[in-house]
């Protein structure tokens, strides 16, 4: 049964669903797990607090049937979670067969790639901040090898997964010097390269606004050395502006949340790992699906908690984003998937 008029108060549909599988990752990205912080004292969700595959896929039937066609894994880093091509074969098999994407820092065995590919994944994207060992390792904060996670890349093209998505999120006096050799490197068919502004998500990356490089400036840097046009959305509500480098065929995105938020066509809900259904990346709070789930709820008691809270929403945080907004104690980007 499709009812693909849910709308919520600003008349944006439920398109996307971002489903966080774990809230643990084996890298601690400065700008999103800082060390100081997700030391081995940080209390990280228990195993029985996750969701299991079943009430994943559960969940995800629902959603689909309320028009969602979008599934995209997160974490934390979702390959953390064992076996998560038990999850995805039953995701792909839901009536409608919608779109699975993974999103992924790429540190893992190969052969993970063709086994996920066997399970249903349709898409990968790969987080990558720095072609330089020196500046991935400092913003990994693990020491892990740019070398790796290019062999995960050309192996995920390899195996069909073309074009792979790069994802490189951007900070200031940290790893601009790696726009340009980024761009030039992933200037073909089977990647598309995303520079993605440093944003104020969670409470413990210590975010500035004076860290953040405008995507605008990005733009006009690689337009310096690289021919840049602009090309139209692929579809509405889409996150990255889209350009493509000297006449093709490689296109390159930026992802503009901080400088020009696109709040007006968001038609993303997020699950954290522990149940929670999130309606903006930049939530304090969400509603509780695992109490519901593990209560006995039928599947037309989920739809309609998950209409209701649709339909309430107002959520537009980045076009919203003040001094003040920056200090609210919002849920980690590791909690609640990217
Ligand atoms: P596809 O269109 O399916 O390829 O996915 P996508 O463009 O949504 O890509 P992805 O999920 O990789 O998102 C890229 C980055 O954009 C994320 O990692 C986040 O950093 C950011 N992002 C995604 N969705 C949102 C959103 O709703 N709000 C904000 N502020 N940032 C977002
Ligand atoms: N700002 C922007 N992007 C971020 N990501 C994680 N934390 C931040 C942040 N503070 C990105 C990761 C990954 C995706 C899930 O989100 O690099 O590509
Ligand atoms: Fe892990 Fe991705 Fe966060 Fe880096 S950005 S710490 S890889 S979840
Ligand atoms: Fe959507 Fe919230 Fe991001 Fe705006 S800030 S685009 S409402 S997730």
């Amino acid at each position: 049964m499709q009812t693909p008029s849910l709308e919520d108060t600003l008349g944006r549909a439920l398109h996307d669903l971002r489903i966080s599988v774990t809230d643990r990752c084996n890298f601690r990205c400065t700008y999103c797990m800082p060390k100081e912080i997700f030391d081995r004292d940080h209390a990280f969700l228990p195993q029985p607090e996750l969701l299991t595959f079943e009430e994943i896929t559960r969940l995800a039937g629902v959603f689909v049937s309320l028009g969602a066609r979008k599934l995209r894994l997160t974490g934390g880093e979702p390959l953390m979670r064992r076996d998560l091509e038990d999850l995805i074969a039953p995701l792909s098999a839901l009536p409608g067969a919608p779109d699975i994407a993974l999103t992924t820092n790429g540190s893992f065995p190969l052969e993970r790639i063709h086994s996920l590919k066997a399970a249903g994944l349709k898409r990968m994207t790969v987080s990558l901040d720095s072609l330089d060992d020196a500046v991935f390792k400092s913003m990994n904060d693990v020491g892990f090898p740019v070398a790796k996670v290019l062999e995960w890349i050309e192996e995920s093209a390899r195996a069909g997964f073309a074009p792979v998505k790069v994802n490189m999120v951007v900070k200031r006096g940290v790893n601009e010097d790696s726009l340009l050799p980024m761009a030039r490197y992933f200037n073909r068919p089977e990647t598309i390269l995303r520079f993605i502004e440093y944003m104020d998500v969670g409470a413990s990356n210590g975010w500035r606004m004076d860290d953040v490089v405008p995507a605008r400036e990005i733009v006009q840097r690689l337009s310096a050395e690289l021919p840049l046009e602009p090309l139209d959305p692929n579809y509405r509500g889409e996150v990255a502006q889209r350009y493509r480098i000297g006449g093709g065929p490689a296109e390159i995105g930026l992802v503009t949340s901080v400088t020009q938020p696109f709040c007006g066509d968001c038609s993303r809900a997020r699950l954290s790992a522990d149940g929670k259904l999130f309606t903006c990346l930049f939530a304090i709070g969400g509603t509780d699906f695992k109490a519901l789930l593990r209560g006995g709820a039928s599947d037309e008691d989920l739809r309609a908690a998950i209409t209701g809270v649709w339909q309430k929403r107002a959520d537009r945080y980045s076009e919203l984003r003040t001094a003040q907004t920056t200090n609210l104690p919002k849920v980690e980007m590791s909690f609640i998937g990217g």
